[in-house]
């Protein structure tokens, strides 16, 4: 199995799309009548969920009608988001097949589906002609990329000129001791982590101009204890990542939360032009 391979065995799941209408349905909505807002807990593949979409869409100046890619789609959260609250053309790629599906099934649901468009790709070889993009975004992908300067190229040749690149991904920060699993690799062969450091070397390699760097390490750790006072409330549980995640969901998000409290990796976001 190659690498590409590992890792899209590694998020996928066998019956994503039933796991999460049934949930949502559990939960009291009705899976005909979905609203993007209805799947944001569960299609939101990263630490602070809509909200850190949210954050990083106020750095991206993009129109109405922009083209956008979405490198590393996952579930299709922000996607949807971008193209329903800034009137984004949007068009993801994803290495994982059943996410895919996901994906585009979702946006179908919630009558996205002209403004969103999926495929299986790689972010090392992008299916798109040189200069299509007005502005790209990743996030929480890079991490499970080993070679960064190779993505970033590719994300550079199909930006126009001048287009912006905005990165939110879980970059390493200190030394220390790496428990898995953590949400994006069981183990080390598939994590890729790196220093914002080499994201900025790498960048830069590609032809990218830095804009702004911004830590997130408070928001996510004021996530964190939200969650913990939404299961020490009690009741049923609510729809959310862990479907995605799986049986491991718990020790996935504890061993993130721990990375995070022991200073070993945040999430950061970088904003970079072509
Ligand atoms: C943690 S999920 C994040 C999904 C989405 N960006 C979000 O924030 O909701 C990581 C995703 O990156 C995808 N991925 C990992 N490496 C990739 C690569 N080299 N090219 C394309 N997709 C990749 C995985 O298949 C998975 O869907």
């Amino acid at each position: 199995m190659d690498l590409d391979q590992s890792i899209a065995k590694h998020y996928a799941h066998g019956a994503l799309e039933t796991a999460i209408l049934g949930a949502l349905a559990a939960a009291g909505k009705n899976p005909e009548a979905l609203t993007s807002a209805d799947l944001a807990p569960v299609d939101e593949f990263h630490i602070g969920g809509r909200q850190a979409t949210k954050d990083l869409s106020a750095h991206l100046d993009l129109p109405r009608g922009a083209r956008v890619l979405d490198v590393g789609s996952g579930l299709g959260g922000p996607s949807r988001y971008f193209s329903q609250e800034r009137g984004w053309q949007v068009e993801g790629i994803d290495l994982t097949p059943e996410y895919v599906d996901v994906a585009t099934g979702l946006s179908r649901r919630v009558g996205l589906a002209d403004a969103t468009a999926y495929r299986v790709a790689s972010a090392s070889a992008l299916p798109f002609g040189d200069r299509t993009f007005d502005g790209a975004y990743m996030l929480h992908v890079g991490m499970n990329i080993a070679d960064k300067k190779t993505a970033f190229a590719e994300v550079h040749r199909v930006l126009k000129p001048g287009g912006l690149f905005a990165i939110y991904d879980v970059m390493l920060e200190g030394n220390g001791d790496f428990t898995y699993p953590v949400p994006w690799s069981a183990g080390p062969e598939t994590n890729f982590i790196a220093s914002a450091e080499t994201y900025r070397k790498d960048l830069a390699a590609a032809g990218f101009s830095i804009v702004k760097e911004r830590n997130r390490r408070d928001f996510a750790l004021e996530s964190f204890a939200q969650m913990r006072q939404r299961q020490a409330a009690g009741g049923p549980p609510a729809p959310g990542l862990q479907i995605a995640m799986g049986p491991t969901a718990p020790q996935k998000v504890a061993n993130m939360a721990s990375g995070v409290q022991r200073g070993l990796f945040a999430p950061v976001e970088i904003i970079s032009r072509a």
